[in-house]
């Protein structure tokens, strides 16, 4: 049997943004499956990595875990909307010039949730930025690289 599918209306990187999908949909899936939004990536599934976060009304969440239709009114940030045609964001520059990717899987949830919290908090520490990313995990680069990385985003964001 083919399941209803529930219509949707919501903003995505500041676009009204439209789309069908099954109740049982994730956010995620439909990012992914139905907007073909796949910077967002697919770890666990579960909630546990991070991989697929995206800010939602002002929070981030592990996309995974909110169904699509909860998407219906509302405002999200998804990695396709962090550079600009010109150019990268600062975090993604700096993500480059420390180094502090490998295979990729986890930085777009690592860009939007540290975008999240220099955003909040701009003066944010060491200390801080690892207590702040205590969601997302990385099996590739160890975490130093991508806490210097947002340290220095940081310091050129101030600047700016
Ligand atoms: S894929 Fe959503 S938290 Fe891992
Ligand atoms: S760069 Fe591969 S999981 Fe983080």
């Amino acid at each position: 049997m083919v399941a209803k599918k529930s219509y949707v209306q919501t903003k995505i990187n500041g676009e009204t943004t439209e789309f069908l999908c099954e109740p049982r949909q994730s956010l995620l899936e439909c990012l992914r499956d139905v907007l073909q939004l796949t910077g967002s990536k697919e770890g666990c599934n579960d909630g546990n990595c991070g991989a697929c976060t995206v800010k939602m009304d002002g929070r981030i969440v592990d996309s995974c875990l909110v169904l699509g239709v909860e998407a219906e009114g509302a405002d999200i940030s998804t990695i396709e909307g962090m550079a600009t045609p010109e150019n990268l964001h600062p975090l993604q520059q700096a993500f480059l010039e420390n180094a502090a990717l490998q295979c990729g899987i986890c930085t777009p949830g690592f860009l939007i949730a540290s975008k999240a919290l220099l955003d909040a908090e701009p003066d944010a520490d060491e200390e801080r930025i690892r207590e702040w990313l205590a969601g997302n995990l990385c099996r590739c680069t160890g975490y130093d690289k991508i806490v210097r990385a947002i340290l220095d985003a940081a310091s050129r964001m101030k600047k700016n």
